[in-house]
C-alpha cells in the first residue's frame, strides 16, 4: 500500500472549503491531511473534517490572555500532529514573530488576491471598489508581515462587468480549491522550498511573484 510520507496540518477559522478541497485532493496529490486546528469551536470547517474522519483540535485565542500564550498552545496541538507543513486555510489569527520563525519553510498561507495587492480584508469588495479588471489567488510562505510572505504561485481571473463581490468570492473560490492543493503536492514531493534567498520549485528560483499557474476553464 502507498503510503503518503507528507503530513499537513490545516489551520481554520471558519467555513473551511479550502480544508475540504485539500482533503478531497489529498490522495492524487500525494499528501495526508493528518490534522486540523481551529480557533473558533463553531466553525463550520470542523464539521467537514469530521465527516471526512480527520481529527480536529480547538484552541480558542479567547482562552489565552496574550498572543504568546496562544501560539504556545497552537504550536503544542499542531507538533502534536507531527506535520512536515503547516496550512493556512482561511486562519483569521496573526501568528506571532517566534511562532513565524521556528516554523520558517514550513507554513503556506492562501489569500484570494493577487499579492502584493490587496492584503488584508475585504479583497473581492476593495478590487471591485478600484476598478480592477483582474483579480485572482496567491499562495505565499508565512513571515512576520500580515500576508506578506515570499510568494509560491498566483491564478487570475478576469474581472466581469456583471460581478459582485458575491460571483466574485465564488470564483477565486474555485480558482483556491484548484490552486492550494496542487501547491501542497509540490512541496510535499520536494519540489518547493524555501530559501534564504527565495522560494525554488525544481530547483530553479521564482520571481518574487511567484509561479503564475493556469487558470482552469471554467471559472
Ligand atoms: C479564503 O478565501 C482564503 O483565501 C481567505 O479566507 C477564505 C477562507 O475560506 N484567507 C484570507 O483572507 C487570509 N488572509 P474557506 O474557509 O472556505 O477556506
Amino acid at each position: 500500500m502507498f503510503v503518503n510520507s507528507c503530513n499537513v496540518v490545516v489551520l481554520i477559522s471558519g467555513n473551511g472549503s479550502n480544508l475540504q478541497a485539500l482533503i478531497d485532493q489529498s490522495e492524487n496529490r500525494g499528501y495526508r491531511v493528518a490534522g486540523v486546528v481551529c480557533n473558533d469551536p463553531a466553525a463550520f470547517g470542523l464539521q467537514r473534517a469530521a465527516k471526512a474522519g480527520v481529527p480536529a483540535v480547538i484552541v480558542e485565542h479567547r482562552d489565552f490572555p496574550d498572543r504568546e500564550t496562544f501560539d504556545h498552545a497552537l504550536l503544542e496541538a499542531i507538533d502534536a500532529f507531527a506535520p512536515d507543513l503547516i496550512a493556512l486555510a482561511g486562519f483569521m489569527r496573526i501568528l506571532g514573530p517566534a511562532f513565524v520563525q521556528e516554523q520558517a519553510g514550513r507554513i503556506l498561507n492562501i489569500h484570494p488576491s493577487l499579492l502584493p495587492k490587496y492584503t488584508g480584508m475585504h479583497t473581492h469588495r476593495r478590487v471591485l471598489e478600484a476598478g480592477e479588471r483582474e483579480h485572482g489567488v496567491s499562495i505565499h510562505f508565512v513571515n512576520e508581515e500580515l500576508d506578506g510572505g515570499p510568494i509560491v504561485a498566483r491564478s487570475r481571473i478576469a474581472v466581469r462587468e456583471e460581478d459582485d463581490e458575491e460571483s466574485l468570492t465564488g470564483r477565486v473560490h474555485r480558482l483556491e480549491h484548484d490552486l492550494y492543493p496542487r501547491v501542497t503536492g509540490w512541496f510535499a514531493a520536494g519540489r518547493l522550498r524555501l530559501r534564504d534567498d527565495g522560494v525554488y520549485l525544481d530547483g530553479n528560483r521564482l520571481p518574487a511573484t511567484g509561479i503564475e499557474e493556469a487558470t482552469p476553464p471554467g471559472i
